[in-house]
């Protein structure tokens, strides 16, 4: 076992905002692991609706949580999941997940159990991890804090582009209302709620290219450490 201490880089910021694109460059220049926090979200959203839960129910939501059975593992760089053994994969992109996760992302209860998952996989060493909450309350007192931000167009054209393959948008005005009811629960939300972390760095990434952030990021990460 290493006696470095564990680095916790944040990366929050709403839909699409390139979070995922920039978390993993960065994670990977730095030799640190990736964790993407919206899949635990989504993870839990999928295994609902696969399992017939109807998710308005949130006592049948936190009634599979209950018994559900999780592990972390690291696979190439990022930490996964598995849930009853199940890893759901591309599945967590499909329009259903997409469609319901920031409804079971607002249960308080749900959070407070995905807050400590993903406080554990700081287990696997440091990390670059991206999300909602994760500078405010995951890991509250990294100085490494980041709130990636984008116009709601520009977020749509990204998105739409890297789902237009699987068909379930028809173009990038529909992702734009989908993404637009997103943000609006995530931002509203009694729990948590997106907001930039006190001390972040806030990069809007409307007219840069994922490199040019990830540069940005590493550079303030390396800078600030002793
Ligand atoms: O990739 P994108 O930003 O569209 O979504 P994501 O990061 O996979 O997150 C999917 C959803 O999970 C978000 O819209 C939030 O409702 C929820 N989420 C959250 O509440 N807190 C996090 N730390 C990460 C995701």
């Amino acid at each position: 076992m290493s006696n470095k201490p564990v680095i916790c880089v944040a990366i929050d910021g709403p839909a699409a905002s390139g979070k995922s694109t920039v978390a993993r460059g960065a994670a990977k220049k730095l030799n640190f692991n990736y964790v993407d926090s919206g899949s635990f979200y989504r993870g839990l959203t999928w295994k609902c609706l696969r399992d017939g839960i109807e998710i308005s129910n949130h006592e049948a939501v936190l009634a599979l949580l209950a018994t559900a059975q999780w592990d972390l593992s690291l696979c190439d760089g990022q930490v996964v999941y598995s849930i009853d053994g199940d890893q759901p994969g591309e599945q967590l992109k499909s329009k259903p997940v997409q469609e319901r996760v920031s409804e079971i992302a607002a249960i308080p209860e749900v959070r407070a159990f995905i807050v400590e998952k993903l406080r554990e996989t700081a287990m696997f060493g440091s990390l670059v991890m991206e999300g909602r909450d994760i500078g405010t309350v995951v890991f509250p007192d990294t100085p490494h804090k980041f709130y990636l931000d984008a116009d709601p167009e520009e977020r749509a054209r990204r998105r739409f582009k890297e789902l237009e393959k699987s068909g379930a948008y028809d173009d990038a005005q529909q992702v734009l209302t989908s993404l637009q009811k997103r943000d609006q629960k995530d931002s509203t939300r009694k729990t948590a709620p997106l907001q930039i972390a006190l001390g972040a760095k806030v990069i809007d990434s409307t007219s840069m290219d994922a490199a040019a952030v990830i540069e940005l990021v590493i550079k303030q990460v390396t800078s600030a450490q002793p």
